[in-house]
């Protein structure tokens, strides 16, 4: 196998995040052994007093408690203490509040034994309190440093909450979910992060398997004979000029009793997007498509998140794992490919090729008539040149469902626009040759991209985030950590926990 000639270490883990979850403590008194405390401060003036020190010094110190800010004070014995700024009513918000925790565990950076003191600061639910304490801290922590081991970071070992004794219980409650909410989205970056060489299609079918009984999955496998036998066309077809098997990972949670709903789930997995014949060119861009897989790489994460938080509807996803490499054996452009369902696809641009894999799989998704399908692919650089890094591109043929797709971005600041389903694109698709045409021209590629999508839904309520731009972040920025973002995880799992079926 081409891994072996890799030089890839047999106990190599694609997934290190879930061998090595940081301790989540919450309790009313600070334990003896934390090297740092931080202070949640509100921009309201009032300072806790074990701080020792006044609003207004730390007013002349340059902090005024926004959310975000932080300041170090140094002291001659014990912990060092931070002042965390958590702002105050009504700018103090959930996200505000995740944000602050963020903040506090990078100016932390150098501590591994962190408390954090909340006070009487908030204007939030304890439970609420505790979940975005633990995202913020977790999430900006991640680090994966599995390929660089002269790595200087330092890994967190231990987060505690100290909170007033009357709220622990809602407050530990929020925090068992923010963790797995946390450790979900750690395990798409962890996978998004992967080089293509050491997470390739099987590999990441392996990952799959290997999870399914810890969280409650049934998984399996499709192979290439089995996609054949399938008639998955458009991963095949992509896959053609890959030395790389391709792989279909299906993942269904089954709810205990009777399930409210059935949910289904897409997302594009292609491990490397080399372009295929119509290849990229090496820039910048490039070498961030072994981040192609991110769609998938998130829906694996929230199907670990379903059982932990008792979401009552049953979830199908299917995965869709390539590469799209050019190759004698690879397709061509002109060359003609017949889906599942049968509907047929001309070639126009085999760099379009996340549609091509995502057809199959929506096709596969009607089959079993879910009440709702959302797919999740980094479809076009066009949703990153539209909205750029911070806000993904959605789009839908139910208002209802892309509203509740709207409402769980914004409760778990994964933000989304809604782009139109311009049924009057439709015409760029058409080919002389075949049903369709995997390419719209050169202008509004990722409203084409979703009408060709919407070729193969059958009119199901369907939601398609294009999360092309937010799949990856330059710098480390509140719970975002430079490299994959693990985008759209958290969003799924919100909108899972909370989805009302709209028909
Ligand atoms: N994987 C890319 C889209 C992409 C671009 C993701 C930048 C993340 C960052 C996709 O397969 C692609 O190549 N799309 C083309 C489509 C075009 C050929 C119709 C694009 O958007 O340029
Ligand atoms: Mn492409
Ligand atoms: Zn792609």
């Amino acid at each position: 196998m081409a891994i072996d000639s890799r030089l890839i270490p047999a106990d190599f883990t694609p997934v290190p995040s879930l061998d090595h979850a940081p301790k989540i403590i919450v309790s009313s008194t600070l334990p003896d052994d934390v090297e740092v405390v931080g202070f949640a401060v509100g921009s309201d003036g009032k300072v806790p007093s074990a701080l020792g020190t006044t609003f207004d010094a730390l007013n002349r110190a340059g902090f005024a408690g926004t959310p975000g800010q932080t300041l170090v004070l140094p002291r001659t014995e014990g912990p060092v203490f931070i002042a965390v700024g958590v702002g105050s009513d009504p700018a103090q918000t959930a996200t505000s509040l995740r944000d602050a925790a963020a903040a506090f565990a990078r100016a932390a950076a150098r501590y591994s034994a962190l408390a954090l003191d909340l006070g009487e600061a908030f204007a939030l639910e304890p439970s609420v309190v505790g979940q975005m304490v633990t995202e913020g801290t977790l999430l900006a922590r991640y680090r994966f440093t599995e390929l660089k081991p002269t790595t200087t970071d330092i890994p967190l070992a231990s987060l505690t909450i100290v909170s007033e004794p009357g709220t622990i219980e809602q407050v530990t409650a929020g925090a068992a979910t923010g963790e797995v909410t946390s450790r979900a989205a750690n395990l798409a970056r962890d996978l998004a992060n992967n080089p293509p060489g050491h997470l390739t299609a099987t590999r990441m079918g392996t990952v799959g398997l290997d999870i399914a009984d810890d969280y409650g999955l049934k998984v399996e496998v499709f192979d290439k004979k089995q996609l054949i036998e399938l008639g998955c066309g458009g991963l095949l077809g992509v896959n053609a000029g890959s030395a790389e098997e391709p792989r279909m990972i299906k993942m269904v949670y089954t709810p205990e009793g009777t399930p409210t709903s059935h949910v289904a789930l897409v997302g594009k997995g292609i491990m490397y997007d080399a372009g295929g014949i119509s290849l990229k060119p090496s820039d910048s861009m490039h070498l961030l498509m072994k981040m192609d897989m991110a769609g998938a790489a998130a829906i694996m994460g929230a199907m670990t998140a379903l059982k932990a938080l008792g979401v009552t509807s049953k979830v199908s996803a299917w995965l869709m794992c390539t590469d799209n490499m050019p190759s004698g054996t690879a397709m061509g452009l002109g060359d003609v490919l017949t889906m599942r369902g049968g509907k047929t696809v001309e070639i126009k641009n085999t760099d379009a090729e996340g549609r091509l894999v995502m057809a199959d799989a929506l096709v596969l998704a009607t089959e079993e008539h879910p009440d709702a399908i959302v797919d999740v692919a980094t479809l076009t650089g066009s949703a990153l040149q539209t909205l750029g890094t911070r806000v993904a591109a959605v789009f839908g043929n139910d208002q209802a469902l892309v509203d509740q797709a709207i409402a769980a971005s914004q409760a778990t600041d994964e933000p989304i626009w809604q782009l139109p389903l311009e049924h009057r694109y439709r015409p760029q698709l058409n080919s002389a040759y075949a049903d369709m045409s995997n390419m719209g021209g050169p202008f509004n590629v990722a409203i084409t991209a979703a009408l060709f999508l919407n070729e193969f839904v059958d009119g199901i309520p369907w939601a398609h985030l294009d999360i092309a731009g937010t799949m990856q972040s330059d710098t480390d920025d509140s719970w975002r950590t430079a490299g994959a973002t693990g985008f759209a995880t958290r969003l799924l799992i919100e909108l899972l926990t909370n989805f009302t079926p709209t028909k």
